[in-house]
């Protein structure tokens, strides 16, 4: 089934739905985006991302388009005319396009371009992955030092699943000064006994809209959350890890650079959190 699009405001087929080859998100990477999961035809967490939107946007001195209320209606439109029942509304703000290729930024008189589309993913949450876990390898962390700025500038984190691929394994945890930032695509945890130890937000990871969520339903679960930095070889030597995103939720981390973490398969803290996590954003989804 051919997806509708939304672009600029006009909801088409995606056949017809095109950009400038003069965008700048095209040429310079010049935009942001948001990933929304959606669980029985309704948003997860919408609030929190259009917060994030606006932050990401203002930090890069970026017009926001619209105003939250024109955001829900126009990822509601994207869910409906979709019929989309378990999957992601993917939005990308860019600056626009300036009808030329300039480092300066366009004034005021170019607009922002906007792009929805939804992807489809039916068993989103009844995952099998997180029945098994993922196993992940380390590499350097060799992004610019923004990455609580949500931008479009996935190279590196492309590299780093591609790593991970051709090392047979399912993500790269970056590494920098000895300790973990965060997975390519997600924020990484480890737990020791009732403990989660994740890293504090700073500019160092992107500042996760699941990390709060999972954060706050781990403390009203009677969990310890400790932020502070944590090193590969503590994660091998941690009783469970996890990673936490919008696409893949909760998912347990049962293998870092060759070496299982606790058993070696899914522990019960991490599948608790993950359980509570979906019931409760379910309840909340709007
Ligand atoms: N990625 N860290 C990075 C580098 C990310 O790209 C993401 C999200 C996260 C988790 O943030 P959140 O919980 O708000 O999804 C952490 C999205 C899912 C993506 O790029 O597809």
């Amino acid at each position: 089934m051919s997806r509708i699009v939304h672009v600029n405001g006009a909801y088409l087929p995606e056949s017809e739905a095109m950009v400038s080859v003069f965008d700048r998100g095209f040429l310079m990477a010049d935009g942001v985006y948001e990933v929304t999961s959606v669980l029985d035809g309704k948003l997860i967490d919408f609030t929190p991302h259009c917060v994030r939107l606006a932050r990401s946007l203002s930090e890069l001195d970026m017009q926001n388009p619209h105003d939250d209320a024109d955001w829900l209606e126009i990822f509601r439109q994207m869910v409906a005319r979709n019929d989309l029942a378990e999957g992601m509304v993917y939005l990308q703000v860019t600056r626009g396009n300036p009808g030329d290729r300039d480092f300066a930024y366009p004034g005021p008189e170019v607009s922002p371009t906007v792009v929805l589309f939804t992807q489809s993913k039916p068993g989103l949450a009844d995952s099998p992955a997180a029945k098994v876990g993922w196993r992940v390898i380390s590499i350097p962390d060799l992004r610019w030092d923004r990455r609580d700025i949500k931008t479009v500038q996935l190279l590196y984190p492309s590299m780093g699943k591609m790593a991970a691929k051709k090392a047979g394994v399912d993500d790269s945890w970056f590494v920098q000064d000895g300790v973990v930032t965060e997975g390519t695509s997600n924020n990484a945890y480890i737990v020791k006994g009732n403990r989660i130890i994740t890293r504090p937000l700073s500019h160092d990871i992107l500042h996760g809209i699941t990390r709060v969520a999972v954060l706050r339903f781990a403390a009203e679960a009677q969990m310890e959350v400790e932020e502070r930095a944590f090193s590969i070889a503590e994660a091998q030597n941690a009783d469970e890890a996890f990673i936490t995103s919008a696409s893949a939720f909760v998912m347990p981390v049962v293998e870092v650079d060759g070496k299982a973490v606790g058993a070696g398969k899914p522990g019960p803290l991490v599948a608790r959190l993950r359980e509570i996590y979906l019931d409760e954003m379910r309840r909340a989804a709007i």
